[in-house]
């Protein structure tokens, strides 16, 4: 019988280095919550403003008062849109960190309207911002050197393999974006794999959040969502935190390129939500 040896810890991520782009609140925060309660030695958070009952700071105190992670989280206020911020980003991590261990690559900007009406620079910011910062992002940090075993998880999103809304509900070029980087964790498998970095995607249906909840709302509310969900409930904090730390725990370290939905199969029933005559 095996003895699974290494199996003790298999989900923790003792003396770990994270760094979390979009989390100052919403999936990536759940994000940082799972990171430092697994035990990483430090958790960066990356979004915009630091100031604020939705900024850096509140999330950095929150964080280092949950027990035993005094001092763990720290944060950089850096729009993660423009080179010259993440440049300076990597500058400032490299004054505080020699290793990342795990690097999280999340990036929303969306549109909801019909498809004709789409402005075009609602279609570039999307596609600047949800794929181009994801990908700038995670060129410039893997030339820190990344400890053995390194993870980049990318946040995509289960609009990324299905068509959940259409018409004044569609959310077309979000989609587009999200599908792009979908692939986008496929290619960085086999390109980063070699140099001990494994790329996976994660997937999630609806999590209420500032980001969604506009479309949540508009979409009947979370009680008429939930009724079509095939587990009956929308995502939880929980449930990012469980497989963001699977990803990022050795129990996954032999998991590369994978797109990993979050919806409770929510992906498979296409066509649920929208009648044709
Ligand atoms: N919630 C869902 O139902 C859902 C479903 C599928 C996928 N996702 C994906 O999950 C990720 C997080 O979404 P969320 O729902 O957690 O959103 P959220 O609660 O609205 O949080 C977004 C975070 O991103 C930061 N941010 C926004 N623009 C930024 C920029 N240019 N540079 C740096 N930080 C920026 C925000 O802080 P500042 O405003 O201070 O910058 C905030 O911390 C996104 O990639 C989204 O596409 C979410």
């Amino acid at each position: 019988m095996s003895q699974l040896d290494g199996f003790d810890g298999l989900f923790r991520l003792d003396g770990k280095v994270a760094l979390i782009s979009l989390c100052s609140r919403g999936l990536g925060f759940h994000a940082a919550t799972a990171f430092l309660r697994a035990g990483a030695c430090r958790v960066i958070l990356v979004s915009r403003n630091a100031e604020g009952p939705q900024g850096l700071n509140q999330a950095v105190q929150r964080l280092n008062g949950l027990q035993g992670t005094k001092e763990k989280a720290v944060a950089f206020a850096v729009d993660i849109s423009s080179t010259k911020g993440v440049g300076g980003l990597v500058t400032r991590v490299r004054g505080i960190e020699k290793h990342i261990h795990i690097l999280v690559a999340s990036a929303a900007a969306t549109w909801g309207g019909p498809f004709e009406d789409t402005p075009d620079a609602a279609v570039a910011e999307a596609l600047d911002m949800n794929v181009r910062s994801v990908y700038n992002l995670i060129r410039v940090l893997p030339h820190l050197p990344m400890a053995d075993p390194a993870r980049i998880v990318i946040v995509g999103s289960v609009a990324g393999f299905m068509v959940p809304h259409v018409d004044e509900n569609g959310t077309i070029i979000y989609a587009v974006s999200k599908a792009a980087v979908h692939h986008m964790a496929r290619q960085l498998a086999v390109e980063l794999g070699p140099r001990n970095i494994v790329t996976n995607a994660i997937a999630p249906g609806f999590f209420p959040s500032k980001l969604a909840n506009g479309l949540i709302e508009r979409l009947g509310g979370p009680e008429k969502l939930n009724a079509l969900n095939p587990r009956l409930r929308l995502g939880e904090p929980l449930n990012i935190a469980g497989a963001m730390l699977y990803l990022c725990s050795r129990a996954a370290s032999y998991m590369n390129g994978v797109v990993l939905p979050l919806d409770r199969g929510e992906h498979l029933t296409a066509g649920a939500k929208r009648k044709y005559r």
